[in-house]
């Protein structure tokens, strides 16, 4: 499987092997966060992985994005080793393949949309760097900002803070999107809007959408929905999803487990509260992010 010395170009099926996390506590204990984790993620699929606050959701997600690695198990990048990765090659793999839309948006306050939606494209080369004005406004109009190049964060909406959000990370037409907790600082119809429009954009693309949530009826929007639950990593039935977000769901709106294209709408009224994460952590890794992006 792993024969392969690196993949030919960015990359296309991510797989976990019995990946685990050990972190150290202050007290000199260790925690840990994810426990013989195997997950495969295929080209263009949409997954969801759903789960309390402190779950290990956001550890997942790092790791899948090459912002953190695991302790135990394996990694494997279309059959290649992520721990074979020199950290100048991690870096670039992560800014070729990867996109990243965190929950508080993330973006640099002083800077337009167009700055923003630009910043991964600094450290591109050759065309790409000398077209990202223009990339960066065809990104925006995307998302229907068209008329907003200009403005600063604090400027905008929510919403609109997060469909920035989506350009900039789709700007350099990742293989992978990778969102944590997209619609957890909107509310629920801005929320499923915002979800409409990524996946119109990663559909189009064909990119891969991993998205983390503790909103079932964003979870029950995606191809198939995994649960964390202490670190321990199991498939959701679409009997699980679907009940749980009908529960909530107002009369007349349908079921949509499984269903991407049925669209929620403003359908479900938040499903189960699973608790919404901290987002301690956004800023340095988008730090990184901007920092490793080569
Ligand atoms: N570097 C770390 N040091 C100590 N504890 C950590 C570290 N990283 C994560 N944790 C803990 O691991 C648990 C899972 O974290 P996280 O992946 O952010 O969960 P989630 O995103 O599901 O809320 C939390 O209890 C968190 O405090
Ligand atoms: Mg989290």
């Amino acid at each position: 499987m792993s024969a392969r010395p690196r993949p030919a170009g960015p990359v296309g099926e991510l797989r976990l092997e019995q990946v685990g996390r050990r972190v150290a506590l202050p007290d000199g204990g260790s925690l840990d966060v994810l426990t013989g984790v195997d997950l495969v993620v295929r080209p263009g699929e949409h997954v969801a992985v759903v789960g309390r606050s402190g779950s290990g959701k956001s550890t997942l997600l790092n790791i899948l994005g090459l912002l953190d690695t695991p302790t135990s198990g394996r990694y494997l990048l279309d059959g290649m080793d992520a721990a074979r990765l020199s950290g100048r090659r991690r870096a670039r793999l992560r800014g070729d393949s990867f996109g990243f839309v965190f929950q508080q948006f993330n973006l640099l306050p002083r800077r337009t949309a167009t700055e923003n939606v630009a910043s991964p494209l600094l450290y591109a080369r050759g065309r790409a760097f000398w077209t990202r004005g223009r990339r960066a406004r065809e990104a925006l109009e995307r998302v229907g900002l068209g008329h907003r190049l200009e403005a600063v964060p604090e400027r905008l909406s929510g919403g609109e803070q997060q469909r920035v959000a989506v350009a900039r990370a789709l700007v350099r037409r990742p293989r992978v999107l990778l969102a944590d907790e997209p619609t957890g600082a909107l509310d629920v119809d801005t929320g499923a809007a915002v979800m409409d429009l990524l996946e119109d954009l990663v559909t189009a693309q064909g990119t891969t959408l991993v998205t983390i949530t503790h909103d079932l009826s964003v979870a029950a929007r995606a191809d198939r929905v995994l649960r964390l639950d202490h670190g321990v990593l199991t498939p959701m039935g679409d009997r699980d999803v679907a009940g749980a977000t009908a529960d909530r769901q107002e009369p007349g709106t349908s079921p949509v487990a499984g269903s991407p294209a049925a669209g929620t709408g403003g359908g479900g009224t938040g499903a189960e509260d699973l608790g919404a994460g901290p987002t301690a952590g956004s800023r340095t890794r988008l730090g990184r992010l901007v920092g490793g992006a080569s």
